[in-house]
């Protein structure tokens, strides 16, 4: 209920806007759990409870379907089955980072002494603010918003050309459809869709019982159901969404976000709804890489979800504009990986057998 709303002065709302008006408290509350939910890990009512006021939206709903809006909780899954996927050219390229091959700390070492060289920074000049991230092991992913809605999903492709896969990652609880007020007119998040550990064990485990297809492993599981044409299959399939950055925004001259740094750049991401990892932080100088490196990979089992190394990325965006690109990687940011997880394994039986030869 509107708790503004005057109902002693006010006119007695019609049936109809008076529907409105309790469809729209109803969505915002949905959509407020939701996020609790998702992207808080915090949730504040019982699941039932979300239920039964999704019921109650959905009865509405029936009721005056003309009142259904494409940010309603309900319209996550629309039920359409694409005929294939459409191409999509990135309005800003989504490009790749540079993997530090040097597995050890010498490798972030590395990383920091290439930025100072290029921004030909004297040994004694102070340290760089970095930002220092997890490289989530998914499938990148780029989200337009316009006039806050989100009107296309498309994934990464060569980089120029992906494929649109709005359907499916609407879907994702976690991801955002409408945007609060302050975010600009064209807003372009990139980010990772991913699949936690723990629901990719749980969804091959199913899949077995019912004699379907099992997934490889957690990236390949959520890249297939992003991929999908139903998007009924992609809402079965337990699909997560980090942001890190951004493609095409509205330019500052026209009223766009200012941003300082990346770091902030997170923080207001955050603040519009978008999940940022924990494990994100500002790091100073080579140091505190090799402390995040080290910190995070004595952690990486503990993740609820997989990860191949971590990233860096100077924290400064008038810096980044001054390192720029060298051939389609920025200067910027490199991706410091760890050593390939060794697995023990027991070997159960040896059969020995004669060949023809
Ligand atoms: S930033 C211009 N940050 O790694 C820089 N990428 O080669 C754009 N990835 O497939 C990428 N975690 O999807 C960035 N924290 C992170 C990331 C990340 C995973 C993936 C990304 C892309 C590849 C970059």
């Amino acid at each position: 209920m509107n708790e503004n709303l005057d109902l002693f002065s006010a006119p007695e709302p019609t049936g109809k806007a008076q529907a409105a008006i309790e469809m729209e408290a109803l969505r915002t509350r949905l959509n407020r759990w939701a996020h609790e939910y998702y992207v808080q890990d915090a949730p504040s009512v019982p699941d039932a409870e979300y239920d039964r006021v999704f019921r109650e939206l959905q009865v509405l709903e029936a009721e005056h379907p003309h009142l259904i809006t494409p940010d309603s909780p309900t319209q996550r899954v629309i039920g359409a089955v694409m005929e294939g996927l459409a191409p999509v050219r990135h309005a800003v390229p989504m490009l790749s980072i540079h993997t530090e091959t040097d597995t050890e700390a010498s490798g972030a070492e590395a990383f920091d002494a290439r930025v100072r060289r290029e921004l030909k920074l004297a040994p004694d000049d102070p340290p760089i603010e970095y930002v220092a991230e997890p490289k989530f092991d998914g499938l990148a992913m780029s989200l337009r918003y316009e006039h806050g809605k989100l009107v296309q999903a498309a994934t990464r492709g060569d980089g120029e050309v992906g494929e649109d896969v709005t359907h499916n990652i609407r879907t994702i609880r976690q991801i955002p459809l409408l945007l609060p007020a302050g975010a600009p007119p064209l807003l372009e998040v990139r980010g990772e869709v991913y699949m936690p550990r723990a629901d990719f064990d749980a969804l091959n485990e199913r899949q077995r019982e019912q004699g379907g297809k099992t997934f490889v492993n957690p990236r390949n599981a959520a890249a297939g159901a992003v991929r999908q044409l139903d998007s009924g299959i992609a809402a079965q399939r337990p699909l997560r969404f980090f942001a890190y950055g951004l493609g095409a925004v509205t330019p500052e001259a026209e009223g766009g976000p200012a941003f300082a740094t990346h770091f902030e750049l997170l923080q207001t991401l955050k603040s519009w709804g978008f999940p940022v990892a924990e494990q994100v932080q500002t790091a100073l100088g080579a140091t505190e890489l090799v402390a995040f490196h080290r910190q995070v990979g004595a952690r990486r089992d503990q993740l609820p979800y997989d990860i191949d190394g971590v990233v860096y990325k100077v924290n400064s965006l008038q810096l980044q504009r001054q390192l720029g690109f060298k051939t389609r990687e920025p200067r910027w940011a490199v991706a410091h990986k760890y050593p390939a997880q060794e697995m023990a394994t027991r070997i159960e039986g040896i059969d020995v057998q004669v060949g023809r030869t």
